[in-house]
């Protein structure tokens, strides 16, 4: 099928909302790259795709937490949401809009859909009994319980759960309760609370299930669901409760889970009024979008159930489908932070180009449910075999023969060759579109399989300069092609890749147009992985956030005198410190700092050094230790000993 002669569809997707209570791990990353494969793809192909996220920004975690901090709630999602943008910046991921469940539409969204489904009947009111903390004044959910299971009798057990012998629960039944929150035993209170009648849409939703573009179990899940004893949806809280209160109401809020999945709608709408467009055209009964939600299987029931069943109660238009992957382990395992498992986004990207994750997420993706493993062994080995060895290496190659021959391609090519690579459009196109991107990937591999063939059978390195010319600039229009292929998936590389070929804005309606005249000098893109080694956490005592003082005698902090000071190429925050730390010699450390520092300032600075932090191999070469500053809004500020102090001495 080609775009040209298609219709040009329109079509909006989102992925889940990030919660404004931490950053974001690789397994955000992997919802987020999978969205953004799709939405380009769609875009490189003709069709208009639009992808929009927000931060999740209410609920009982974000309250406490920032409690915890000290700090207003809207302080921190403010930094939270910053911080999330920033890291799906690093990998590439293009957000038409990145708003937040914290804002004016959200707040007009919510109390619009909530209005119409109580006009149209559909909120019940009952009195419910529930678990209270007399200390901090405010109802308990599940998760801020803990006891003796009720089934096995294994104690500290979550509300709802045992991590023991695996029973589920109903909060009433757990013995000895006790809140997580302040430690004392919690009593039983009566409040009343406001349901959302999730039976009364079970036509709507069957529908939904029956003409959605679902995947089979999901479906199928679903619909077990559905047939089992469906229950009335509790859409409000009692306050302290950081959130929107609901209208016509004493102190009750909507529960987060409400207005979380309007946050879509919101950003969208802010989208809209930012670009002047009527949001009516993006999300309403008469839009011509098509929307998809990216989503994990842990939220299904979510999207699948009450989304669906609140918008048709609401008179809204119903997404079209839903997306759903699988969760990521890491070698093998559940992400876990002591286990160095659970690692970072934004520190995952200081240690490997976050492309060539993007790569390996996008040669596992498929469109099943299943979960992903990311093995680093695995990971680096791919990237090294794949993008270095096979598809670069085509350009390294063939770069020579055409710098030999005034950087001009020769104007005959072997047609064989390209239309082999060219015919496998439509079949490349259907596996991203039926988000098949590791078949995708699999073919596009096997294409530069084939072209390293060429090269090899033809040995250019054997001809005279014209026959040079002529094999490389075929094995180059090839490289042209698998670039575009490549596009949704590594767009950094193959926009550098385009531009090495002279070609600007290649789509995938570009795949019969060949290179002309002259091509630019081939610098290399990606260097060869290295071994990823992820430094161990240590596990910080769980029930509070002391250390003990031989905990506190293990890090070894000492007097460092910065002798050089340097700006690193391709690093927009890091410095890079040469440091003198007197009988410990001299130490590299790459260091955060460059907001607010210029290197010739800090030569002769004396600064503290975490000396024995387990040295860590960043993309730029290896820090060894870290410097101890502080920062706020305004900058960063580096910790100095008084004068006097001299290198290598020990904090204490
Ligand atoms: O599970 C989560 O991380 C939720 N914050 C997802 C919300 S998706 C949507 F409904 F907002
Ligand atoms: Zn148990």
């Amino acid at each position: 099928m080609s775009s040209t002669t298609a219709k040009r569809r329109k079509i909006i997707i989102t992925q889940a909302l990030p919660y404004a209570n931490a950053s974001l791990h690789l397994g955000h990353i992997l919802e987020a790259v999978q969205a953004d494969i799709w939405s380009r793809f769609q875009n490189n192909s003709g069709n208009e795709c639009l992808f929009f996220c927000a931060d999740d920004t209410h609920g009982t975690p974000v309250m406490l937490k920032a409690k915890e901090m000290g700090i207003t709630p809207e302080k921190l999602i403010k930094d939270i949401q910053k911080d999330h943008e920033e890291t799906y910046k690093l990998y590439d991921i293009n957000f038409a809009n990145y708003h937040s469940t914290h804002s004016e539409e959200n707040k007009k969204y919510s109390e619009l859909i909530y209005s119409r489904v109580k006009d149209n009947g559909f909120i019940t009111r009952n009195t419910i009994n529930q678990l209270f903390d007399e200390t901090e004044s405010m109802f308990l959910s599940d998760r801020f319980i803990k006891g003796t299971c009720p089934k096995c009798g294994a104690e500290d057990q979550y509300g709802d759960n045992c991590s023991v012998c695996g029973a589920t629960y109903d909060v009433s039944e757990i013995k000895d309760p006790i809140s997580v929150i302040s430690n004392t035993k919690p009593i039983n209170k009566e409040s009343e609370h406001l349901f959302f009648n999730l039976p009364k849409k079970i036509t709507a939703l069957k529908e939904f299930l029956l003409n959605g573009d679902l995947q089979k179990p999901i479906t199928n899940k679903l619909n077990e669901w559905l047939n089992d004893d469906l229950q009335q949806w509790d859409i409000s809280r009692d306050a302290p409760y950081f959130g929107f209160e609901i209208p016509g109401e004493d102190k009750k809020y909507f529960y987060v889970w409400l207005d979380a999945p309007i946050g879509y709608i919101a950003s969208i709408a802010n989208w809209a009024s930012k670009n002047n467009l009527d949001m009516s055209e993006l999300w309403s009964e008469k839009s011509n979008y098509e929307i998809y939600h990216f989503i994990g299987k842990d939220i299904a029931y979510f999207h699948g159930l009450f989304w669906p069943a609140l918008l048709s109660a609401a008179d809204f238009k119903l997404p079209n489908g839903i997306y759903v992957h699988g969760f990521l382990t890491i070698n093998g395992e559940k992400m876990s932070k002591s286990k160095g498992t659970g690692i970072m986004a934004k520190e995952f990207a200081e240690i490997c180009d976050p492309e060539t994750l993007r790569y390996y997420f996008a040669a596992k993706l498929n469109d099943k449910v299943e979960d992903i493993d990311l093995n680093f062994e695995d990971y680096v080995q791919r990237i090294n075999s794949d993008l270095v060895g096979k598809y670069l290496n085509i350009a390294s190659r063939c770069s020579s023969f055409i710098a030999k021959n005034d950087n001009k391609l020769s104007e005959a090519y072997d047609q064989n060759l390209i239309q082999q690579i060219s015919s496998k459009h439509d079949e490349i196109l259907k596996h991203f579109e039926t988000r098949n991107f590791s078949k995708a990937v699999r073919l596009i591999m096997d294409l530069a399989d084939i072209t390293n063939k060429y090269i090899n059978d033809n040995t250019p390195w054997k001809k005279d300069k014209d026959e040079a010319a002529y094999i490389a600039t075929t094995a180059l229009n090839a490289f042209n092609i698998l670039t575009i292929y490549l596009s949704p998936i590594i767009p950094k590389i193959t926009d550098e890749a385009f531009k090495f070929l002279n070609q600007t804005n290649q789509s995938f309606d570009d795949i019969e147009k060949r290179l002309e005249n002259n091509i630019n000098k081939y610098k290399p893109l990606l260097k060869r992985l290295d071994p990823i080694i992820i430094p161990e956490e240590k596990n910080m005592t769980e029930e509070n956030n002391y250390i003990n003082i031989d905990q506190f005698a293990e890090i070894d902090l000492r007097v460092a005198k910065i002798i050089n000071a340097s700006h690193v190429e391709g690093a927009d925050k890091l410095l890079q410190l040469k440091l003198d730390v007197g009988d410990l010699g001299e130490r590299n450390v790459f260091a955060g700092i460059k907001a607010s520092y210029n290197p010739d300032e800090l030569i002769n600075k004396m600064v503290i050094l975490v000396s024995n932090l387990a040295p860590r191999q960043m993309k730029f070469g290896l820090s060894e230790g870290m410097v101890l500053a502080s920062s706020d809004d305004k900058g960063i500020y580096l910790i100095s000993p008084d004068s006097g102090a001299v290198p290598g001495l020990r904090v204490k």
